[in-house]
């Protein structure tokens, strides 16, 4: 493994590198747990050289208070990463190497993909994730892109985003790693307490019924039934239960049998907001 925390010393690493059609890129905000290594170790399998990049994106966060509390373990990352392969180079810039001239996104028009779910309760958001990994893109040429399916709308609109630019590399997406007790993992796991990382399999487990729902009844049916279990339930409140076709991510009316379709949730924990979303058929 080594490290780069300049886009001249990236350069340096990758252009020795005759990567052809093997460079791989699993872009994180680092704080990483195993569902950042099971993609690492996906694209280690499928290519020669592995780009890990670990950079707080600060123009994806709606509020500098949850910029500021967002979790960051760079030297325990990288003894992580070392364990995991020596093909990885890890790029872990400043702020100011990415936004040397100003710490801005640009806007994209994602096709709505970025008005609902995270979109509509995090203005802006998607805007800067698509700021920052088309940079990545365009910076680093990778072959392949890995991300994550708990954040299946990212995913979705990073897909957009490739087809809009032009940009050559194929985005591969991974399916949600859970801790033991369904709760899918996430770099905010690290801040709820021991009790609540406890009760918060309730959340996979709801999603889980919602699933079996969903032969027998409406969407609507299915999200006033998952609002009220949330009503019940003492510690986690409920932002929003969208039932959703997964390529367009417009909520489901009527469903159609050639459709797919995903319940996707977010949810606070105190003030801990957790998202996630279970493929329904
Ligand atoms: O999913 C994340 O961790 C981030 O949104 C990403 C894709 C690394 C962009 O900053």
């Amino acid at each position: 493994m080594v490290l780069a925390k300049t886009k001249k010393e990236l350069n340096t690493h990758l252009s020795p590198i005759n990567t052809g059609k093997e460079l791989g890129l699993v872009p994180t905000m680092g704080a990483l747990h195993k569902g950042h290594i099971s993609l690492v170790n996906k694209a280690i399998f499928e290519n020669k050289t592995v780009v890990v990049s670990i950079f707080v994106n600060p123009t994806q966060f709606n509020t500098t208070e949850d910029l500021k509390k967002y979790p960051q373990s760079l030297k325990r990352d990288i003894t992580l990463l070392q364990k995991v392969s020596d093909k990885i180079i890890v790029f872990a810039p400043s702020v100011d190497e990415i936004y040397s001239e100003k710490v801005a996104s640009k806007v994209y028009a994602f096709d709505g993909l970025d008005k609902v779910m995270e979109g509509k309760f995090r203005d802006g958001h998607f805007d800067g994730v698509g700021t920052i990994i088309e940079a990545f893109l365009t910076l680093i040429k990778p072959n392949k892109a890995y991300f994550g399916e708990k954040d299946f709308q990212q995913l979705q609109i990073i897909k957009k985003l490739v087809a809009l630019q032009g940009i050559p590399v194929e985005i591969i997406g991974c399916p949600i790693v859970r801790e033991p007790n369904g709760l899918a993992m996430s770099s905010r796991n690290e801040r709820l307490s021991k009790t609540i990382r406890e009760e918060a399999a309730f959340i996979y487990k709801t999603l889980q019924t919602a699933k079996t729902k969903f032969g027998m009844k409406s969407a609507k049916q299915i999200s006033e039934w998952v609002e009220a279990q949330f009503e019940k339930h003492p510690i986690f409140q409920l932002e929003y239960i969208k039932i959703a076709d997964v390529s367009t991510l417009k909520p489901v009316r009527r469903k159609q049998k050639n459709k797919k379709y995903r319940a996707f949730v977010a949810v606070y924990a105190e003030d801990i907001r957790l998202i996630d979303n279970i493929a329904l058929n």
